[in-house]
């Protein structure tokens, strides 16, 4: 396909239905997603356009370890003579340098992930990788790779596109430094076409420095996103500066269309801006352009127009509805620049008193914070990963997401985007000075233009600016919200605030968050009854999955909702707090996924977080089903725990059930245990004298039975269960397959309790690229084929090659110990599809 990629095709996606996104199997929850048709629409439309490449720079490249303090294992860098002297000195990133040893490697990377574990209380909160400049060997990595440039590209402009990096990277072309980036989650572009050669090899490479850090929870290590390489015309439109503002009343919307483009040639031009609006199915209804400008050599101007969409379909977060458009620069009647940008048309409002609307109608922000790391993985996702969490939360009934405290990745705006959830994205600093500002600049202009943000946070508990610092926070918070406003003047600002909101940042913020501390809102609320108030931080709600009694020896947390930090709150006390207050406009649990780092309530040898809904593999805790029955629509009964307490015979074991249903009636053994009205928000419990057999738990609604669930006392583990959540992925070398491992007895019954040890073996056309289990205090290598379970599951990534075929996983026991498991057997098919444009 000519001139536009792929990736510009998947942002814009056809609209998909919010059913057919969350599958009904349990483990096939975004088996639908990436079945969208978003490449079709609008393909012919595309085709005329001009000649822009935007292509993936994944592929092919070489990995080598430096040094933090060493300029002998650094590649020689770094003598503190001359380093930056000449232009063109950097032997390294020259033909001759011989990079035969080094480790070949596609990107996405994440090199903290395969690192060791080391007990170091001083890496606590980035999860006990050695990674910082105590640990200089392990802190520094040097990434290469050739890239043929065509003899035709010469009077192109080409730029290097990083959409995230971990964390200072030095970037060199055919041994010239061309520039640096300090920060960990911001994108960052060179423009290189001064310095490439043409119709020959060149040569590029990133020193990427994780020695410091962000934050305060895992970041990962090294190009942890994808790296693209764009040609354009000298003629081309400005980078992000597309924008599509909706208004939208009375069943029609006006679109307010503007751009930049920018003249690199040798010649003023005269430029015509035109827009094309395609609905999902690619049929053109709208269009407009803008009169023709000059532009002089190295100039730039804005071109303005407006559309009107009759009827349009609105974004909303059952129907997602997306809409594209396509902006063509054209020159003496030539397009030579175009690009696609996906929208949506939608209202969002905050009202002090009534919460928040989203098309005009009420609806309360369900939301989790989530930090960007998954098991196996560490902070290298793989596109459909993001998907596939999206779904996991999407399934919960969760309705939002707060990027918390970074700017995300675009394929996690775009998951959004596509999927109906709604967003808080927030940049890393709080901060006015040129680095801060120019973070939150990337972030508002990358992603304004998509319909799921609903609100922009300009940063998260900063409390010297809240309190010490109060007069500086107020003019940095300023200055922040008034830039903000400047390239996006259709959304509200904010923060995440966890003191009194009196002092200090709030002051200039649209709306005004919370972190935690249910006593302070209904006050606040009463004395500044004009602010619009949510909870941009709640819960912090702490469980280990599938555990049901808290052993601080092993590091585990009750599952039952009765676990919370000094500062948090469980999930019933927080969502009952704001569900029942029409003035708040709903909030963002702590957390969605738990998180490599930060593992609270415990330390070592606790490697993880357990504030998680679901944990880092993404199954889900008990609590889940708190929020799937009051947040979600469908009946909910949801019974625990498991029924193996083999040597607790007589004891009295908690049985609780979420459920959303009238009333429910419990059974052990068939003989009845009473019934219980469900309280609204809340839960039934009974106390249960254990002895073996089943639990079963009826619910009804309106006097008849809906739903019923047994959890039996299973057998030991005779046979491995491996079942994934699509068997037929993409032959593109970039699409996975999520697997999930289980142990069952000999009647076939998960065994909930089951923590046999398993190897992997993977063949055909495809790899294994992680594994988890979701135990907090696993110290396991992510990524050896090998896992044990944990409280019956683990979890196993497989990525395809570019060949179609089949992907072999057969999971059998690992290991002299433990008892014999029959082997599972499952194939993944890998169908032929389109590659991604892509550097050769
Ligand atoms: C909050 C903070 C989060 C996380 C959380 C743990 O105060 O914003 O990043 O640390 O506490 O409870």
């Amino acid at each position: 396909m000519a001139g536009i990629s792929r990736r510009d095709l998947l942002c814009s996606g056809a609209a998909l239905s919010a059913s057919s996104l969350v599958a009904r199997s349990a483990w096939g929850r975004t088996a639908a997603l990436l079945a969208g048709n978003t490449e079709a629409a609008g393909a012919e439309a595309l085709a005329a356009v001009a000649p822009r490449e935007q292509l993936l720079f994944d592929f092919g490249w070489k990995f080598q370890f430096g040094h933090g303090s060493d300029p002998a294992r650094d590649l020689g860098f770094g003598n503190g003579q001359g380093d930056f002297a000449k232009t063109g000195d950097f032997e390294f990133s020259k033909a001759k340098f011989d990079d035969s040893k080094w480790r070949a490697l596609n990107l996405p990377h994440d090199w903290a992930v395969e690192l060791p574990f080391v007990r170091d209380e001083a890496q606590q909160s980035h999860g006990y990788k050695p990674i910082g400049r105590r640990y200089p060997e392990t802190s520094v990595g040097w990434y290469r790779r050739e890239f043929e440039i065509p003899a035709s590209d010469l009077g192109r402009r080409i730029a290097v596109e990083f959409d995230g990096a971990f964390r200072d990277v030095l970037v060199f072309v055919n041994g010239c430094f061309i520039g640096r980036n300090n920060n960990g989650y911001a994108p960052f572009r060179f423009d290189l076409t001064d310095f490439l050669s043409y119709g020959v090899k060149n040569y590029i490479v990133a020193r990427v420095d994780a020695s410091f850090g962000d934050g305060w929870f895992y970041e990962g290590a090294g190009i942890y996103r994808h790296v693209w390489l764009t040609k354009t015309d000298a003629l081309h439109l400005g980078k992000w500066e597309s924008t599509v503002r909706t208004a939208f009343s009375s069943n029609s919307a006006t679109l307010n269309l503007g751009t930049v483009v920018e003249n690199q040639g040798k010649h003023a031009e005269n430029a015509r801006v035109s827009w094309q609006i395609l609905d999902a199915a690619g049929r053109t209804v709208a269009s407009a352009a803008a009169p023709a400008q000059s532009i002089m050599v190295d100039g730039a101007a804005s071109f303005a127009a407006t559309a009107k969409l009759a009827n349009p379909a609105l974004w909303s977060v059952d129907a997602p509805h997306l809409y594209s458009a396509i902006v063509t620069v054209e020159a003496n009647g030539k397009p030579c620049d175009a690009e696609r940008v996906s929208f949506g048309v939608r209202t969002a409002a905050f009202d002090a008193d009534k919460g928040f609307f989203l098309n005009g109608k009420s609806i309360k922000i369900q939301g989790t914070c989530n930090h960007h790391d998954h098991a196996g993985v560490g902070a290298a996702l793989p596109d459909r990963l993001q998907l596939f969490r999206l779904g996991v939360l999407k399934e919960m009934g969760c309705n939002a997401v707060r990027t918390s405290h970074n700017m995300p990745t675009p394929e996690w705006v775009e998951g959004c985007d596509r999927m109906g959830l709604m967003m808080m994205c927030e940049t890393r600093q709080m901060s006015s000075s040129p680095e801060g500002l120019a973070q939150l600049e990337a972030m508002v202009k990358r992603y304004r233009n998509s319909p799921s943000i609903i609100l922009w946070s300009i940063g998260n508990e900063e409390w010297q600016l809240q309190s010490e610092m109060a007069e500086e926070g107020a003019k940095i918070a300023a200055s922040m919200v008034r830039r903000t406003r400047e390239l996006d003047p259709t959304r509200v600002v904010s923060a995440a605030v966890n003191g009194d909101n009196e002092k200090g940042v709030t002051e200039a913020f649209d709306i005004v968050g919370f972190n935690y501390g249910l006593d302070r809102p209904d006050k606040y609320h009463k004395e500044h009854p004009k602010r619009p108030i949510y909870g941009s931080e709640t819960a912090s709600a702490v469980s280990t999955r599938g555990v049901y009694s808290t052993d601080r020896l092993r590091n585990t947390v009750s599952a039952y909702d009765v676990n919370n930090p000094g500062w948090g709150e469980q999930a019933e006390e927080w969502w009952k707090f704001y569900a029942t207050r029409e003035w708040e406009a709903g909030g963002f649990a702590w957390t969605g996924f738990d998180y490599r780092g930060e593992p609270t309530p415990y330390g070592w040898p606790s490697i993880n977080s357990q504030f998680g809904i679901v944990d880092m593999c993404g199954f889900p805790k008990d609590t889940f089903f708190y929020y799937k029955a009051w947040w979600g629509k469908d009946p909910v009964l949801h019974l625990f725990p498991h029924w193996n307490f083999e040597g607790k015979e007589g004891e009295k074991i908690p049985v609780w059930v979420h459920s959303n249903l009238d009333e429910v009636e419990l059974f052990l053994n068939g003989a009845s245990l009473g019934s219980q009205k469900v309280p609204h928000l809340g839960h039934v419990e009974w106390k249960v004298k254990y002895a073996a057999g089943a639990i079963e738990a009826r619910g009804s609604k309106d006097g008849k039975i809906v739903l019923t669930e047994k959890r039996e006392t299973t057998g030991p583990a005779v046979a491995i269960r491996l079942t994934a959540d699509r068997t037929e992925i993409n032959a593109d070398g970039e699409d996975v397959a999520i697997l999930k491992v289980e142990a069952l007895d000999k009647e076939g019954r998960p065994v909930p309790t089951a923590d046999n040890f398993i190897g992997f073996k993977v063949s055909g056309e495809g790899a294994l690229i992680g594994v988890g289990n979701g135990d907090p205090n696993c110290q396991q290598s992510d990524k050896e084929p090998k896992r044990s379970l944990f409280n019956g599951l683990a979890e196993v990534i497989v990525q395809s090659t570019k060949r179609p075929g089949e992907i072999h996983i057969e999971a059998v026991k690992e290991g002299w110990e433990g008892p014999e498991l029959t082997p599972a057997k499952l194939a993944i098919t890998t169908k032929k599809a389109e590659l991604r444009p892509a550097v050769g």
